[in-house]
């Protein structure tokens, strides 16, 4: 910068210029050296302008002061960024950076492979016009088992080796209390999926999680009939598992369903030729069914007479394990991000 007609201001300028030139053109250590010596050395130009401070007007004497020293640092920190760079160019290949290389890619996160599972069923579903709904996971004893037709004393209760909390209150065994609350808060029509947790006092093993997702399904309406529901679950089963996949009814039962269905597909595993996740029988269960049983339409307060439709509910970590082949449920409920990074 031009200073204003001061002498001892352009001579540090001029310094400045040609010392910041000379150590960005020193090609090696030895050329650097020099350059330092000569604007920063002891006899240096630097040191030289500021002897002559001593000499200059007395009001020249603060403004040059603060500038040389400016310039001294200035000079300083170009001569260390440069020797810096001179180290960095003359080091092996292998301790520099390889600015070919492709870059790094670090993991943001992903859902969880049941969570992936659970919202491919919704998408399919959705397609045949069924809606998320939610309900609590702590739930009282009238939903989770009365109004499904399961009385307190009933054997089915018992199966479900409850977490009670209070008195009536429990954390739910499955989604499909749902089911009823849906159908008391809203006239059918009605479509929905209910993903979500439940929990049973079941060992925490290579096949049971005392906490599990299951994911119900509802099909109420007037007419709806079994052939509905079959073609239904079948319309699933093939977009699911693959269009080659069948999809076998076989008798079952459930007091909330009437009649009840367990569904199995066909091994998509071997073709139902025979494997260990068939069990050598070609057939794999991936969920409980059947037609809602009219007693659950008078506990919630509808007209039996008008209303049919269907209910199902499948355990997504079972198809998850299934479908990646996943030897020990344990493995989904570990925060374990090099075992989960797999699946994003
Ligand atoms: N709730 C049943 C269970 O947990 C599954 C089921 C849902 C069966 C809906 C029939 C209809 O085993």
């Amino acid at each position: 910068m031009a200073s204003d007609g001061s002498p001892l201001r352009d001579r540090l300028e001029a310094i400045r210029a040609a010392g910041l030139t000379a150590f960005a053109a020193a090609v090696d250590e030895n050329d650097l050296e020099s350059a330092r010596v000569r604007y920063l050395g002891r006899s240096g130009e630097v040191s030289a302008a500021m002897a002559s401070l001593a000499s200059a007007a007395a009001d020249e004497r603060p403004l040059a002061g603060r500038l040389a020293n400016e310039v001294k640092r200035e000079l300083e920190n170009a001569f260390e960024n440069r020797v810096a760079e001179l180290k960095a160019e003359g080091e092996p290949p292998g301790l520099r950076p390889d600015l070919s290389l492709p870059g790094r890619r670090t993991w943001i996160g992903g859902n969880h492979p049941v969570t992936q599972v659970i919202d491919e069923i919704c998408e399919i579903f959705g397609e045949l016009g069924f809606s998320r709904a939610v309900g609590p996971e702590i739930e009282t004893d009238w939903y989770n088992f009365t109004a499904l037709n399961i009385p307190l004393d009933h054997p089915a209760a018992d199966m479900h080796d409850t977490f009670y909390l209070n008195d009536g209150v429990l954390l739910r065994t499955h989604t499909s209390p749902v089911q009823a609350r849906v159908l008391m808060g809203s006239e059918p029509p009605i479509r929905i999926l209910a993903p979500g947790l439940c929990y049973r006092r079941d060992p925490f093993d290579a096949s049971h999680a005392p906490a599990f997702e299951q994911v119900e399904g509802l099909a109420v309406d007037e007419g709806i009939d079994f052939v509905e529901f079959r073609a239904a679950i079948d319309f699933f089963v093939r977009r699911f598992f693959g269009a080659g996949v069948r999809t076998r009814f076989r008798a079952s039962y459930f007091p909330f369903t009437e009649p009840s269905a367990e569904v199995d597909v066909s091994c998509f595993l071997c073709d139902s030729s025979g494997c260990s996740a068939c069990k050598g029988t070609g057939w794999i269960e991936i969920m409980g069914s059947g037609m809602v049983d009219p007693a659950v339409f008078e506990a919630v307060g509808l007209d039996a007479e008008r209303y049919t439709g269907y209910a199902f509910g499948m355990g997504p970590a079972r198809i998850a394990m299934l479908r990646y082949r996943i030897p020990d449920i344990r493995l989904l409920y570990e925060a374990d991000t090099a075992f989960l990074e797999q699946f994003v």
